[in-house]
């Protein structure tokens, strides 16, 4: 029986923790916050896949759409094994206890979303990720392989041989956030699975717990990073001055919701009146949206088109917001699909199938990050191998499923398939265990911060700067004007980090400031705009 640590609580950690222990390993889950803090918890669209094996020509048509997406740099390999192996993953979440919508058939209701060509998402309502981590975590937290360390944030991870990312590792630093001490967690394996990083923009669609730390930690191992240029910004946050950026779902534009911009929606709304009185039904406001300038497919393009399309609408008309329209629509059937998108909307007085919905982009999902092998197992930064007894699975990896830009509801598929394949493998491989006696961590001189300020302060210029320099559309100047200035925090943080005992802020700030110098160093090597990297003076 191996000791596996796994770092994460969303669906990528818990699904594998629940595949290990089943198969009598013992499994520790760090995470940070509660458990159900995590992406997961928030996803709403849906998980892509064709349940029916059979289905060949349905399997072919998700292939066709993800590669299109992924604008030519998918791995067709990685995308032909995920949606090959969707039916077996989304059925082991069926029978763990996940409740998607059925019809009244009895069949799995599916929905629709951006680039996607059919109808093939299998959602709970407008809460999908809700209803999946309810059911992983319950199943966790029963089974007596399975140890759940909460408010716990993994620091660092431990080396076989320190320096030597070839020996692999053996365990985990972790900041235990209750006794405010980093305690040693040795193991046989860790699987990382910390999720994404959308916490290095002002405006994200993301939880809190979202700081890179596991691309940060094992980069500092000797992992390679890859495409950490591709960021994708969700079109449709809502937009509203104090309220976070709550993500409007790219369903309810499968249901027909719109984007259009004030001028569109005057014109929309003249040629519905005109044509009341001529008795005759309103038209399709689609018609009106300047998304169509941008794609044929307008306000159902991919994401990467359609994001770009309200950047620039935002920077022409010097508006703070575009809007999301559903009044031409079903009411109830609105509001009985998108329960917690109605319920949300109601603490600002809007309904769907009535109001105009204020939004904007916001950073939503890194589509780049550890460059892993089929199994989830990083790469070495030298390309010479992978880090032994290390692997990480879901948003944290960049596995050539997503190309340049992922297609919408295809990222809880991989985390699932992916967190099976890692599972499996070390199933087939059980690492050999560490004889010998961890490293404590170095405490050696080191005092508490008395002043949080300057935390505050940096993090809140590191916000500001890659929401200004680094956003939808980038050019030379803005990039290197960043990395200018996140080069100056790096090193007021490195001189923090050398003096201090770790905080909790003090670890994310770190890890964020390494994970953006990753992003703006591969956005300016980039040589030409693909899916979601657009920069102006490649034009
Ligand atoms: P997460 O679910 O983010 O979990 C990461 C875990 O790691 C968390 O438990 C966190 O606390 C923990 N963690 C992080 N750092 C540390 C640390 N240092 N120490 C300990 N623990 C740590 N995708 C879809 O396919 N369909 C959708 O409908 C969809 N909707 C979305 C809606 C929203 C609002 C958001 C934000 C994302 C959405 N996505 C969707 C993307 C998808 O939800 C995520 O990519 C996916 O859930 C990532 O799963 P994960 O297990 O890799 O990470
Ligand atoms: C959404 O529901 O619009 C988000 C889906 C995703 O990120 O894949």
């Amino acid at each position: 029986m191996s000791k596996i640590a796994i770092i994460g609580s969303g669906i990528a950690g818990l699904f594998s923790a629940i595949k290990l222990a089943n198969s009598n390993h013992e499994v520790v889950i760090i995470t940070k916050q509660r458990i159900k803090d995590s992406s997961t918890n928030w996803a709403q669209g849906g998980i892509a896949g064709i349940l029916d094996k059979t289905n060949s020509n349905g399997k072919s048509a998700h292939i066709a759409d993800t590669l299109q997406s992924g604008d030519g740099l998918c791995d067709e390999t990685v995308v032909r094994e995920v949606i090959e192996h969707a039916a077996d993953c989304i059925n082991e979440l069926v029978n763990i206890g996940v409740q998607f919508e059925r019809d009244h058939e009895g069949g799995f209701k599916l929905a629709k979303e951006g680039g996607h060509s059919e109808r093939r998402i299998l959602h709970a309502k407008d809460a999908t990720g809700r209803e999946i981590e309810r059911a992983l975590s319950d199943s966790a937290k029963q089974h007596q392989n399975i140890t759940l360390m909460k408010n716990t944030l993994a620091v660092d991870l431990i080396q076989r041989e320190h320096g030597d990312p070839s020996k692999g590792v053996c365990g985990v630093w972790c900041y235990d956030q209750s006794t405010k001490q980093v305690v040693t967690l040795a193991a046989d394996a860790v699987i990382i699975a910390t999720g994404g990083v959308g916490q290095l923009w002002a405006k994200t669609t993301n939880p809190s717990v979202a700081t890179g730390d596991g691309i940060a930690m094992a980069f500092r191992c000797g992992a390679a990073v890859k495409d950490m240029a591709f960021i994708q910004f969700h079109p449709t946050a809502l937009s509203i001055e104090d309220g976070r950026p709550f993500l409007i779902t790219e369903a309810l534009r499968g249901e027909g919701g719109v984007i259009l911009d004030e001028i569109g929606i005057n014109s929309w709304r003249a040629e519905c009146k005109q044509r009341l009185t001529s008795n005759l039904p309103p038209p399709n406001p689609e018609k009106y949206s300047f998304t169509r300038k941008f794609s044929d497919l307008g306000s159902m393009a991919t994401r990467d088109i359609v994001a770009r399309a309200i950047d620039e609408n935002l920077k022409q008309t010097g508006n703070k917001q575009a809007y999301l329209i559903t009044s031409h629509l079903d009411k109830a059937m609105l509001q009985t699909s998108f329960p917690n998108i109605q319920a949300h909307l109601d603490k600002y007085g809007l309904s769907l199938g009535l109001d105009d919905l204020p939004i904007s982009p916001a950073a939503h999902y890194i589509v780049g990050g550890l460059d892993v092998d089929k199994y989830g197992r990083p790469r070495t930064a030298m390309k010479d191998g992978i880090i032994p007894h290390l692997y990480a699975i879901g948003e944290v990896a960049c596995t050539g499923m997503h190309g340049a830009n992922r297609l919408a509801s295809n990222s809880l598929l991989e985390a699932v398939v992916f967190a099976d394949k890692a599972a499996n493998h070390i199933v087939s491989n059980p690492p050999n265990s560490i004889s010998h006696q961890l490293p404590q961590w170095r405490a050696d001189g080191l005092a508490a911060l008395n002043e949080h300020a300057p935390i505050v302060n940096d993090l809140t210029m590191l916000k500001d700067t890659m929401s200004s320099e680094v956003g939808i559309v980038r050019n030379n100047l803005r990039l290197n004007r960043a990395l200018r200035r996140i080069k100056l925090l790096d090193k007021e943080i490195d001189i923090i980090w050398k003096s201090s005992t770790p905080s909790r802020d003090i670890v994310e700030l770190r890890n964020l400031i390494l994970v953006a110098n990753l992003v703006i160093e591969d956005a300016i090597n980039r040589t030409e705009n693909r899916g979601l990297h657009y920069n102006t003076d490649l034009v």
